[in-house]
């Protein structure tokens, strides 16, 4: 990839491993976690985007919020639980190899953001709680009120750079926001840690990783 002025990650799903969670309480949810844990995790995406269609925004933490109530109920877990899964969605663990890759990649100089629809507080503990203090800038979908894949979130960064869309490479190993970001026209690299198919939605990308680490030979 040639000209790249700026490399930005999506955050949950990309960063952060949204499964992580559930996962420390698997003890106590027993062999269903994963199941749970997937379906909060497509109930609270699909929040998203009704909201996004029905123009009634509320910020990404209550949506984690509302999709836990409903997944709790459709899955039969303990009401008590609620509270220490929430906070735990507020420390997801990063996945193993993004705090190396970052570092590498600081040492390049490359200018490092986060774009996501997570709340400003929310990017920032997460960040701060796993300790990845490389980026020089955190964006939040806050600031125009809407989610991904609208365009307008995929022009905060080109604006406030005042770049071309395709100086640059974005990342997400969340399908759709692939499709989202590459149809804006950004360079957009797919993650694709669990080997899973690609959308239909008129937009191929032209690198795939199946970790972060290989966008080193890539950039
Ligand atoms: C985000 C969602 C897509 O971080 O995971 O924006």
């Amino acid at each position: 990839m040639k000209n790249i002025k700026a490399i930005i990650f999506d955050a949950y799903g990309t960063l952060f491993d949204v499964n992580s969670a559930a996962e420390k309480c698997k003890d106590r949810i027993g062999s269903k976690w994963e199941s749970f844990s997937n379906y909060w995790r497509t109930t609270q995406l699909e929040y998203t985007w009704l909201r996004s269609l029905m123009k009634r925004h509320k910020d990404f933490w209550k949506i984690t919020e509302d999709s836990l109530d409903k997944s709790m109920k459709v899955f039969n877990i303990n009401p008590n639980m609620k509270r220490e899964l929430l906070d735990l969605y507020r420390i997801l663990s990063p996945y193993p190899e993004v705090k190396e890759t970052l570092q590498l990649l600081k040492e390049k100089n490359y200018k490092l953001s986060i774009l996501s629809n997570g709340t400003p507080a929310l990017l920032n503990e997460l960040v701060y709680s796993n300790n990845l203090k490389v980026f020089d800038d955190i964006f939040s979908v806050e600031e125009v009120g809407i989610f991904k894949p609208d365009s307008k979130v995929y022009d905060i960064p080109v604006r406030k750079y005042k770049i071309e869309k395709h100086e640059v490479a974005f990342l997400s190993a969340n399908t759709w926001d692939v499709s989202g970001g590459g149809n804006y026209g950004f360079n957009a690299i797919w993650v694709n840690r669990n080997n899973i198919i690609f959308d239909n939605l008129d937009y191929s990308p032209e690198n795939k990783i199946n970790n972060l680490k290989h966008l080193l030979d890539i950039i």
